[in-house]
């Protein structure tokens, strides 16, 4: 499998902390993987996700991001370009008065020709659905149509990887759809790497693969199916299950031959019908 991210032995630490906030991890990203990365919080994901793109170097070990080496310097730049990150916060992202120029800024840090920044914008804008909204202020927008806006302004620079730290916890339920949405039309049609640090079980279980961070450490890693049946270390983890794997999961408890495994709505429907089918 061709790599976007490697972990080789990475260990970081907070300025004079004595515990780390992740330990020895090694692990590789493919490229085109749609990873969803879970843990309670303070289990170190934000960690690594700002690990993937400089924001934080390793003090053991090393990160490659597309092959990069993150701890040199001379690298920075080039990775940030390839690597782009989206925050919690809609409101922090956005510095420009209008939305097409918020998009332009990182071409236009790039130095690129006039013309072929007006095409970044436009096709950028167009990818999340705010084409429209071009000459709009971002104040006046909903939260997830400022994270789309965000996205198109990691999107201008062209990237191979987007990395989402809980992009869409400060958002509605219909903002969050749409930016999930947006992340697995980037995933399915361009074949972008998607980074997605989630609270929410449900962006879990859509991803090509689940990681789960427990004190700095992997505590799992595999497809949802995979994970999610591994409900002691789940428990462990301090993590609640999808909705559809709790009802399941209950129902075995009580004696009920339910498979193992069940993640969705559908699947859960599925194996009650067996069951009163039997
Ligand atoms: N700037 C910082 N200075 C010191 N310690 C920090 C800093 N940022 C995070 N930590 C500590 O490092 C550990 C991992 O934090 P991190 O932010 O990566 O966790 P997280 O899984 O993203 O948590 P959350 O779900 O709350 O976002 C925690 O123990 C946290 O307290
Ligand atoms: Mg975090």
């Amino acid at each position: 499998m061709d790599e976007i991210i490697r972990f080789d032995g990475v260990s970081f630490f907070y300025g004079k902390s004595e515990t780390p906030a992740l330990k020895n991890i090694n692990m590789t990203i493919g490229r085109g993987e749609f990873v969803a990365v879970l843990g309670h919080n303070g289990s170190g994901k934000s960690t690594l996700g700002k690990l993937m793109n400089c924001v934080l170097t390793p003090t053991e070990g090393k990160v490659y991001t597309a092959g990069m080496d993150t701890s040199d310097e001379a690298n920075v730049y080039e990775i940030r370009r390839r690597a782009g990150m989206i925050f919690q916060n809609p409101d922090n992202q956005l510095v420009a008065t209008v939305v097409e120029d918020d998009v332009a800024f990182a071409p236009e840090n790039l130095g690129l020709p006039r013309e072929e920044i007006r095409r970044r914008v436009d096709e950028s804008l167009k990818a999340v659905g705010m084409y429209d909204y071009r000459d709009h202020t971002p104040a006046n927008l909903s939260g997830g149509q400022k994270q789309r806006v965000a996205i198109a302004g990691v999107l201008a620079m062209e990237p191979e990887c987007l990395i989402m730290d809980e992009a869409t916890s400060m958002l509605d339920p219909v903002g969050r759809r749409e930016v999930t949405a947006i992340a697995h039309r980037l995933n399915e049609e361009r074949g972008m790497t998607v980074i997605c640090i989630t609270h929410h079980m449900s962006e879990a279980v859509s991803a090509d693969r689940v990681i789960v961070l427990k004190s700095g450490e992997i505590l799992l890693d595999g497809t949802p199916k995979e994970v999610f049946a591994q409900r002691e270390r789940i428990e462990e983890s301090g993590l609640i299950p999808p909705q559809p794997s709790q009802l399941a999961n209950a129902l075995r408890d009580e004696g009920f031959d339910i498979p193992a495994g069940v993640l969705t709505a559908e699947e859960c429907i599925d194996a009650v019908k067996a069951l009163l089918k039997g």
